[in-house]
């Protein structure tokens, strides 16, 4: 039994697609994630991932990207690199080939460099017009997210799980290009083990996508997977975060906070805090889109 998790209504079934596709062959879980979010981040349309995304204030592409692996809980990550496509190869890089778990800035290119990785311009045309429109101040003279302007287009969260002889293993993965026009420098919670992503075989594994300052100051990742460890459901767990950060954090609701979750029993759920979300699933193959909107409290 393998499955895949995806989040956002456009490249979610491009995530699920390619994953599907390279277990069928032959490839391994992390792999089948790392080609999920790979075909997201090389495609410009999607923009809030890698290549052709909404770029910071500088209008410069700082990319963040993180891979956990449930089986031991290895994890690596790069944030904040520019110029280097796909960024969640590089995080899986940095776990399988440094004993570090993140590498930052111009010293992640410099790693991906060492790895065979070439540096690229990742502004598209239509990328560079945005940005002139945007610094012309046509959209307002602020920091907005991303997913204010396109629902569809945020961050790209993977969750796989799958039955082996030893039993269920779960990796957790995320990529994005964070928020647009943000203060360069800025981090969000895609690429931290715990608020991103988490990944625990134990008990399944979780991701989160939105809006990445409060996310991480929830930890929603790691507090979905313990909310499963306590017996929760992964749907019940989702809300519990979810409702935990409308209870606890005045900005929550502000733009679309949302969790993910993937038990090691194959159930799995998703919450947000506001707006309408839309989580890919792929079972052994069927491929099913499901709607979530917000909760209150
Ligand atoms: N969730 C993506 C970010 O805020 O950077």
């Amino acid at each position: 039994m393998t499955t895949f998790l995806a989040t956002w209504r456009e490249p979610g079934e491009t995530a699920v697609e390619t994953a599907w596709n390279a277990r069928k062959a032959g490839s391994d879980l992390r792999t089948c994630i790392e080609h999920g979010l790979s075909a997201c981040e090389l495609d410009p349309r999607f923009l809030a991932i890698g290549l052709g995304s909404l770029p910071n204030a500088d209008g410069e592409l700082e990319l963040d990207a993180a891979m956990m692996d449930g089986a031991d809980l290895s994890a690596g990550a790069v944030c904040a690199m520019r110029g280097i496509v796909p960024a969640i190869t590089v995080a899986r890089q940095v776990m399988e080939k440094t004993p570090h778990v993140m590498l930052a800035g111009d010293q992640a290119r410099r790693f991906a460099i060492t790895q065979g990785h070439k540096p690229r311009n990742l502004i598209t045309e239509e990328i560079a017009r945005r940005y002139e429109e945007w610094r012309a101040g046509v959209v307002p003279d602020e920091y907005i997210h991303s997913t204010a302007e396109l629902q569809h287009a945020d961050t790209v969260t993977m969750l796989g799980l799958e039955s082996t002889p030893s039993g269920p293993h779960t990796v957790a993965a995320s990529a994005t290009s964070g928020l647009a026009w943000k203060l360069p420098g800025r981090v969000g919670d895609s690429p931290i083990v715990g608020a991103g992503i988490y990944a625990d075989d134990e008990v399944g594994c979780a991701g989160a996508t939105g809006l990445g300052e409060e996310l991480w100051k929830a930890c929603a990742s790691f507090r979905t997977v313990e909310a499963m460890r306590r017996g929760l459901s992964p749907q019940e767990a989702c809300e519990d975060t979810i409702r935990h950060m409308l209870r606890r954090q005045k900005h929550a609701a502000d733009m679309a906070c949302v969790v993910l979750a993937l038990g090691k029993d194959g159930q799995f759920g998703a919450a947000t805090t506001d707006g309408t979300f839309h989580l890919w699933a792929c079972q052994d193959g069927n491929i099913s889109v499901h709607e979530h909107t917000a909760l209150t409290l």
